[in-house]
């Protein structure tokens, strides 16, 4: 598979098992260690990371099933990406930051850029819906939601 760019080899059995999965080898193998684990199980989006441009459950994924595919993690992300930055950067009056402790984050930005590559000019309630699978314990929702609406305009140069 390829990891940010670079090509990863692996040796089924060797290097993981098959009921391994993407999460654990992001982490484990690779020291990718910005996706979290959470819940384990589908629901917190915390290991959110993009596979072939798509949002994607890692916690999900067999490490196996990603062969041959492409995949983003927020490592591979550059520090002045725009979505970094907005989430970075969120402090708009009445709307509170877009990040306290900081868990829920790479999964939250991960599934906001995969979200902005398809809809570069989203509403509020588009952005709430697109980020409605990702769990913020912080209670964040409202300046993430603003983050991303920031990112989609520095995206976009406005
Ligand atoms: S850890 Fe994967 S969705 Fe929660
Ligand atoms: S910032 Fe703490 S869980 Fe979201």
């Amino acid at each position: 598979m390829t990891v940010n760019g670079r090509l990863q080899s692996f040796l089924l059995g060797h290097d993981f098992a098959a009921t391994q999965t993407l999460a654990d080898v992001l982490r484990e193998r690779l020291g990718l260690t910005g996706l979290k684990i959470a819940c384990d199980e589908g629901a917190c989006g915390a290991c959110t990371v993009i596979m072939d441009g798509r949002a994607v459950l890692s916690c999900m994924i067999l490490a196996v099933e990603a062969a041959g595919h492409e995949v983003l993690t927020i490592e591979g992300l550059a520090g002045d990406d725009p979505v970094v930055k907005a989430f970075a950067c969120q402090c708009e009056p009445g709307h509170g930051t877009a990040l306290q402790c900081g868990f829920c984050t790479p999964g939250a930005v991960m599934t906001a850029k995969a979200f902005l590559d398809e809809n570069p000019d989203p509403t509020l309630d588009e952005v709430k819906e697109a980020l409605a699978g990702n769990l913020c314990r912080c209670g964040c929702y409202q300046g993430i939601a603003q983050a991303v609406l920031a990112a989609a305009r520095g995206r976009a140069g406005t």
